[in-house]
C-alpha cells in the first residue's frame, strides 16, 4: 500500500482526509479525532497545545473541521485553550454551502460541572447554529438552566456522560461526522468505549512537553488495535491517520 507521501507534494493536503468514506450504517455517528503529539507522546506545552504544534499542523487542524458536522471538545480543552470562531478558510465553507451543508460545524463541549465561560464566543455567537453542551442528569440543575439559555442541552447518562448515548443523541439530531478535538480524558473514554472510529495523528518534531499523553485510558481499559490508512510528511512533521480495526476488516 502506498501510503508515505510528502504532503507539500499535493496540492491539498486536506484532499488525503476529504476522500475517506465515512458513512456508518443507520445513521450512526462516525467519530475522528484531530491530535498533535511530541516525539515522546506529550500531548501539551505548559498546559496549551500551541507551541506543540507545526505550521503545517496548524493549517490541516483548522481546515479538517470542513469535514465534520460537529466539533466536540472536553470542558477543559475549551478552559484551558479558549475557543473562538472555528475559523474554517472561506474556500473551505463555500464549499460545504455548496455541498448543501451548513457553512461550519456546530461546537459541541461535553462537562459535567457545567463549569464553563457562556459568554465565550461558541456560546455567545456561534457560526454554526446553536452551540451543543453534553452533560449528565447530576449536573447541577441551576448550571443547567443557564446552559439552556445558550445552548441547546443533551443530557447523556447519570452520575458521567455515556460516550455511545452522547454520540447517539448527536446521531438522533442528524449529525453524521464528529470530530473530536480532545483533550486526552475525554478522547480516552470515546477509545475505551469503542467509539472512536479514526485517529488523525500529527507527530510534532519536538520532546519535552507536559507528562500528558494524546489520550488518558481509564483504569481497566481494553487494548484497542489500529490500522494504518495513511502517512504525510511535511518537513519535520508527520501525519499519521489510522482507522480502529473492526472485526473482518
Ligand atoms: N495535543 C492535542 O492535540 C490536544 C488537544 C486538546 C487538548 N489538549 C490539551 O489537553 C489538556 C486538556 O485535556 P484534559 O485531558 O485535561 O481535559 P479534556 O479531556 O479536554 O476535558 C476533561 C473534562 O471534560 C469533561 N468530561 C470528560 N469526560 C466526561 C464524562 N464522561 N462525563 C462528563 N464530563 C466529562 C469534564 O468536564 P468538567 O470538569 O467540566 O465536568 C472533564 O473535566 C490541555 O492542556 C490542552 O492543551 C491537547
Amino acid at each position: 500500500m502506498d501510503i508515505l507521501r510528502a504532503a507539500e507534494q499535493l496540492r491539498d493536503p486536506l484532499a488525503a482526509y476529504a476522500s475517506v468514506d465515512r458513512s456508518r450504517p443507520y445513521g450512526a455517528c462516525w467519530v475522528m479525532a484531530n491530535m498533535v503529539g511530541g516525539l515522546d507522546g506529550s500531548a501539551a506545552i505548559g498546559g496549551r497545545v500551541a507551541d506543540l504544534s507545526t505550521e503545517p499542523d496548524a493549517e490541516l487542524f483548522v481546515s479538517m473541521r470542513a469535514l465534520a458536522d460537529v466539533v466536540l471538545v472536553g470542558a477543559q480543552t475549551l478552559r484551558r485553550e479558549g475557543y473562538g470562531g472555528l475559523s474554517l478558510p472561506e474556500a473551505r465553507v463555500a464549499a460545504r454551502v455548496a455541498a448543501g451543508k451548513p457553512g461550519e460545524p456546530v461546537f459541541a463541549v461535553v462537562t459535567r460541572s457545567l463549569d464553563v465561560d457562556w459568554a465565550a464566543r461558541p456560546f455567545a455567537d456561534p457560526q454554526g447554529g446553536r452551540s451543543i453542551v453534553i452533560t449528565c442528569e447530576t449536573a447541577d440543575p441551576g448550571r443547567m438552566e443557564r446552559a439552556r439559555r445558550v445552548a441547546d442541552v443533551i443530557v447523556a447518562g447519570r452520575e458521567r456522560v455515556d460516550p455511545a448515548v452522547a454520540m447517539l443523541r448527536l446521531s438522533e439530531r442528524g449529525h453524521r461526522v464528529v470530530l473530536c478535538e480532545g483533550g486526552p480524558t475525554w478522547l480516552g473514554e470515546l477509545v475505551a468505549t469503542g467509539q472512536l472510529d479514526e485517529l488523525c495523528l500529527t507527530v510534532s518534531p519536538l520532546m519535552g512537553g507536559d507528562p500528558l499523553p494524546v489520550s488518558v485510558s481509564p483504569p481497566g481499559s481494553d487494548l484497542v488495535r489500529w490500522s494504518l490508512r495513511h502517512v504525510l510528511a511535511d518537513g519535520d512533521t508527520l501525519f499519521l491517520r489510522y482507522e480502529r480495526r473492526r472485526e473482518g476488516r
